[in-house]
């Protein structure tokens, strides 16, 4: 019996003869009497050359696309296939046939929402499938990068009382004769843990309650999130400047392949430090452009992306007003008004990272957890930390989503992600 080999390893197995399992991603007649497929195996595609005179090329022939099946061929370095190889099939055996509808189902100028509805179809696509595979790439970097600074990984709840980035985009869920909420941000939970564990980073779902549809909301995204003890604003920045860098660097070495498919050819590792601008500067460019933002406005998505576009590199915005920012933000020394909070903006997405050192003194949190009305006792374990050995601490969240968008040049987050949610999306 030939030996199964994954369609990834196929170079290791030139001039072997081997068995594949997968699906028919493509099928083309080749004249009268020869068939090219193009075979799927979930860890790659090859081209599969059949001739008529091999058992089974009937049953082939009359299969629709994404039929299952088994092949055994030589495998051939091939310079004319675009996979580079080939395999030269001497025997093939469908396993399940695929319905007519397929060839039908998803064209390339099928609705946005025909292709939500299908998406468990068109991520078995050379593309979508790449956009699921380098998520997957991406979270090993992001852990390769946090374990060699030595930070633990932690699991924090999702079902919170806790509402770390404000009400409006809280979802609250029945929770028996009480309300929770699915957490938007794990970042209070990495703060109670930080005094046990140290540095500690989650990477875990977070879930705003975004009315709007945007290029770069989603309702249920992935968040990386580190907590670092010990830090200052300037260190915090590295640290993420730091982590950028990782990512960047490791999807060059080694995602090539992918960037290529989405024709990126301009991402380069970005030069350290990255450009800095404060709120009060970015308004100054703003207003130079001819665009008003009032003072303490927030800078929307779309002038966020016409700033960072300008300078086509990664931006850090800082010194945000306090207003403006979440409850926990320290505030700057010389500016009570000022957070001490940052975020990093990319090209053609805009933010990325949102983070900042927390306010580590118990009556000053206390008093900020006031002035939103939020009740104290749910937060009891969250600020237990400045009564029991505070110390400077402050961390960030990188959107796991907004960072492919960025690195493949996607158009829209909803092809950064497995199963879009959206207002009105819910399925698959
Ligand atoms: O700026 P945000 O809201 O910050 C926080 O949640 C902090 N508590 C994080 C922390 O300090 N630990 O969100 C952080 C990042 C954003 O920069 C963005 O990349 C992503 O999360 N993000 C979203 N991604 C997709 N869809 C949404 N609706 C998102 N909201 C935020």
């Amino acid at each position: 019996m030939e030996k199964v080999v994954r369609i990834s390893d196929i170079k290791k197995h030139v001039g072997e003869t081997v068995q594949i399992r997968g699906w028919i991603h493509l099928k083309r007649e080749h004249g009268k009497h020869m068939l090219f497929l193009v075979i799927r195996d979930g860890t790659g595609f090859i081209q599969a050359v059949l001739r008529d005179d091999i058992k089974g090329y009937k049953e082939v022939f009359n299969s629709y696309r994404e039929a299952s099946l088994t092949i055994t061929g030589e495998v051939v370095e091939d310079k004319r296939s675009p996979y580079g190889y080939e395999i030269r099939v001497n025997g093939v055996k469908i396993i399940s046939p695929s319905q007519s509808t397929i060839e039908e189902e998803i064209q390339p100028d099928s609705s946005v929402e025909f292709l939500l509805d299908k998406r468990h179809l068109v991520i078995r696509g050379e593309k979508a499938s790449a956009v699921l595979r380098y998520t997957d790439k991406l979270l090993r970097y992001l852990r390769e990068f946090c374990i060699e600074r030595g930070l633990t990984e932690v699991v924090p709840p999702i079902l919170t009382k806790a509402a770390c980035e404000g009400g409006a985009t809280l979802f609250p869920v029945k929770y028996f004769d009480e309300t929770a909420y699915l957490t938007q941000s794990s970042q209070l939970y990495l703060e109670a843990v930080l005094p046990a564990l140290g540095n500690v980073y989650c990477i875990q779902k977070s879930f705003r309650a975004e009315r709007h549809r945007t290029r770069r909301h989603l309702l249920e995204y992935y968040h990386f999130e580190v907590e670092l003890g010990f830090i200052n604003f300037e260190e915090l920045i590295k640290f993420a400047e730091d982590t950028i860098i990782h990512i960047v660097k490791r999807t060059l070495e080694e995602d090539y392949k992918i960037l290529e498919l989405f024709g990126v050819t301009d991402l380069k590792v970005p030069r350290q430090p990255f450009k800095r601008m404060t709120y009060a500067e970015a308004l100054d460019f703003f207003k130079a452009k001819g665009v008003s933002i009032e003072p303490g406005e927030d800078i929307e998505e779309s002038k966020e992306r016409m700033l960072v576009d300008h300078f086509g590199e990664p931006v850090f915005l800082t010194d945000f007003p306090a207003i403006q920012k979440a409850f926990y933000f320290k505030r700057r020394e010389h500016d009570e008004n000022l957070a001490q909070a940052a975020d990093l903006l990319v090209p053609t997405v805009g933010e990325i990272i949102g983070g900042g050192i927390r306010e580590d003194d118990y009556n000053k949190i206390i008093s900020r957890l006031r002035e939103i009305n939020a009740n104290l006792e749910d937060y009891r374990w969250y600020t237990d930390f400045r009564k029991y050995g505070s110390v400077p601490h402050g961390g960030y969240g990188l959107g796991i989503e907004r960072t492919i968008e960025w690195i493949l040049r996607l158009e829209h987050i909803r092809d950064a992600t497995l199963f879009p949610r959206f207002i009105n999306r819910l399925s698959p």
